[in-house]
């Protein structure tokens, strides 16, 4: 590449008075890049009588070394945003360049960055690209894998960027992964976060990052779910995901059956019924349910079946289970773990419980429809534990119209809300437990109304005692029930 720099005849013969060096430290220095430029911006020093020496200690020409700032430089904010974008590059020039841009900027080409035929400003805005770039593909690419650790989760990842990009890339995994301790070790250096501050420190080894662990599968699934065998473009994916980068992430060991299989999926696809919106628009996925128009039972839960979770999370959807002309129906929150994995709804432990008390109240769980408002799993994930969260009000809100048609269809005399998300999805609108529990109007409903608590909520009592008694009064509530029914 032809030089964009001003030539400087007075390097050859460093020692010549008027040439100033700027030392600074390896990788990406922009502490120490913005210092010494204050400094010899204000001391006039022009690009040409600048060395930039990177990861030297100074002293080659200690009597004009650059080491400290000087006062505030005032900077177009496009030149300002530049230099950040710039500094991690590789190129060992980059200090140059960009010292040579302030100087112009200074020297009165306030616009030179507009002026994209310049030499320097094309050469820098390449630069700049390059560091976007090797960002994002270490935002995309980049995986953690479980380490043993103390308290907290804690995670470690192993990344071979192109460029300097350590420091400039770790907001971003603070964002997203502040709930666990991590590691991103790198050939260069590593940022460590424990939950409070980033720590960056010396380079780390591969060896120091485990080959695998439970996350794999949870990546592989993810991936082989996510991946469109009619958009397969073995050049573009190659281009979007280097082959330098497969090594690090367990989905990619997917991609050699993947793509065997493209075809024939591709044809599974097109044979397919349409789908639902997906979830990343739920207000669309519940306008295109008024469009489905089921005729049936079975053709409700196909479409509940195939559409993507209108909550976060889930493996499958969980239907409703028991006869159609059920006199009871109950209606609960969601699917809990067990459920999610069974694809049955109160099979867990606070199903079992349940179905229990059921048994005592003198109700057969079999001649019952059981169902929930929300149809699939919501959860975080902690390490290997699936952590149950509350739907929003919104979320409930999106699932009502399945809820709705499901219990014309199933045609029961007596509907129980179990617990308030239920009675959310029921009335509408929130209704306080405790003051409403027994027969309630749920409001304009075909169907009588009855509300108690959740199963659940008798599980998590921490006092024997009043388990027994909240239970008791749970199996009271199911016998009338059956009275109401009968
Ligand atoms: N809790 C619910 O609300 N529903 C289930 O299916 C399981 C647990």
């Amino acid at each position: 590449m032809p030089s964009v720099l001003p030539s400087n005849p007075s390097l050859s013969a460093g020692e010549e008075r008027g040439v100033s060096v700027a030392s600074l430290a390896p990788g990406a220095d922009l502490t120490g890049f913005r210092a010494a430029a204050r400094r010899l911006i204000a001391a006039g020093f022009p690009p040409e009588h600048v060395l930039w020496q990177i990861g030297e200690a100074p002293g080659l020409f200690d009597s004009a070394v650059v080491q400290t700032g000087g006062p505030p430089l005032s900077l177009p904010r496009a030149v300002a945003a530049l230099i950040p974008m710039v500094v991690p590059h590789r190129d060992p020039e980059r200090y140059a360049l960009l010292y040579a841009l302030i100087w112009r900027v200074t020297r009165g080409e306030r616009a030179l960055l507009e002026v994209a035929s310049d030499p320097l400003v094309h050469r820098l805005h390449l630069m700049r690209k390059a560091i976007g770039r090797d960002l994002h593909k270490m935002h995309a690419f980049l995986r953690f894998r479980r380490v043993a650790g103390g308290v907290r989760e804690t995670f470690a990842a192993w990344f071979e960027p192109d460029h300097h990009i350590l420091e400039a890339a770790a907001p971003f995994f603070v964002d997203r992964f502040r709930a666990f301790d991590w590691s991103i070790l790198t050939p260069e250096g590593s940022a460590h976060w424990d939950g409070e501050t980033v720590r960056f420190g010396p380079p780390g080894r591969r060896e120091d990052v485990p080959d695998g662990d439970g996350f794999e599968a949870g990546w592989q699934g993810y991936y082989e779910s996510t991946f469109n065998p009619a958009r397969l473009n073995l050049d573009a994916m190659r281009a979007e995901m280097p082959k330098k980068y497969w090594k690090n992430m367990p989905e990619t060991a997917a991609i050699p059956a993947l793509v065997r299989q493209a075809a024939a999926r591709t044809t599974e696809m097109i044979e397919r019924p349409p789908q639902m919106p997906i979830k990343r628009d739920p207000a669309k996925a519940v306008a295109a349910m008024a469009d489905q128009n089921p005729t049936s039972l079975d053709e409700l839960n196909a479409i509940i079946k195939r559409s993507e979770p209108l909550v976060p999370g889930a493996t499958q959807a969980v239907l409703g289970e028991g006869p159609l002309g059920a006199t009871i129906a109950f209606v609960g929150e969601q699917p809990g773990d067990q459920e999610d994995l069974q694809g049955r709804p109160f099979v867990g432990p606070a199903g079992q419980l349940f179905s229990r008390a059921m048994q005592e109240a003198g109700l057969t769980r079999g001649d019952a429809y059981v169902t929930n408002a929300v149809k699939h799993f919501k959860f975080t994930q902690r390490g290997k534990r699936r952590i149950h969260e509350k739907p929003t009000a919104g979320e409930v809100s999106h699932y009502r119209w399945w809820l709705d048609r499901e219990l014309e269809f199933v045609g029961p005399k007596i509907v129980v809300a179990l617990g308030a998300t239920a009675v959310l999805a029921l009335a509408g609108k929130a209704v306080p437990i405790t003051r409403n529990r027994g027969p309630f109007a749920f409001g304009g409903k075909p169907f009588q109304g009855f509300i108690t608590v959740h199963p659940s909520y008798l599980l998590r009592l921490p006092d024997e005692a009043a388990k027994a008694a909240a239970y008791a009064a749970f199996v009271n509530d199911l016998k009338r029930v059956g009275d109401l029914a009968t």
